[in-house]
């Protein structure tokens, strides 16, 4: 299984990549937003930034949503970086934009998908990843690992080689449970990754361990 962040915060990155676990980044426009990411060339600068952080794949979202722009953006974007992923999102533009990039060996991250039959139209274009948003599928009280389940049951049935990038994921228990489920790759932030670290009893342990060495050796 591989692990993926999810944010454009290059110190973030670089602890999760510290850890020595890291498989790549996922960003988006809100991501690169919330860091003061803005104008064309200083994006376009920090996705190369990120890739050089990280040896990985890095998912760079495209803004435009009809095809011409798509294509135009996502070559852009794919020519910066061999480790670059276009991220195109789940629209009708978007699906003859992954079976252009696919034709053209170019890699692409189908985002904002929400349903198995997303999930399986992606797979026919040629997307080298889909993004199931199990965490805003959870926040409309919607179970996001049904949506998982029943990718992974499709996409075995038939071969398709798509990998189930599990995104908007929040927690520790997301995590384990896509793992159980067999998703290719999880993306979330760093407090879902370090949070797979802690347990309480680890913690005690460790003081006690520690404290009888100081009074056998004091
Ligand atoms: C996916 O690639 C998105 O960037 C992301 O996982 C969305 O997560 P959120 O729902 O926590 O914003």
């Amino acid at each position: 299984m591989k692990f993926f962040i999810d944010t454009a915060n290059l110190k973030d990155i670089k602890e999760a990549n510290d850890l020595g676990v890291l498989d790549g980044v996922t960003t988006n426009p809100s991501l690169m937003a919330k860091e003061g990411i803005t104008g064309a060339q200083h994006i376009l600068d920090h996705y190369v930034k990120i890739c050089e952080l990280v040896d990985g794949d890095v998912s760079a979202e495209v803004i435009s949503t009809d095809f011409e722009g798509m294509v135009a953006e996502g070559e852009k974007l794919a020519a910066l970086h061999p480790q670059i992923v276009v991220k195109i999102p789940m629209i009708k533009e978007g699906v003859k934009a992954i079976r252009y990039f696919s034709n053209k060996g170019i890699r692409t991250n189908c985002t904002l998908i929400f349903s198995a039959g997303q999930a399986l139209l992606a797979a026919k274009a040629g997307a080298t990843y889909v993004s199931p948003f199990i965490g805003r599928l959870d926040d409309i009280s919607t179970d996001g690992m049904v949506l998982i389940e029943d990718i992974r049951l499709i996409y075995d049935n038939y071969g398709f080689e798509t990998q189930i990038l599990a995104a908007s994921v929040r927690n520790v228990m997301h995590i384990i449970n896509c793992a159980k489920l067999g998703s290719d790759v999880i993306t979330g932030p760093l407090s879902a990754i370090e949070g797979l670290l802690k347990h309480p009893l680890t913690d005690i342990g460790l003081a006690t361990f520690l404290a009888d060495y100081q009074k056998g050796n004091s």
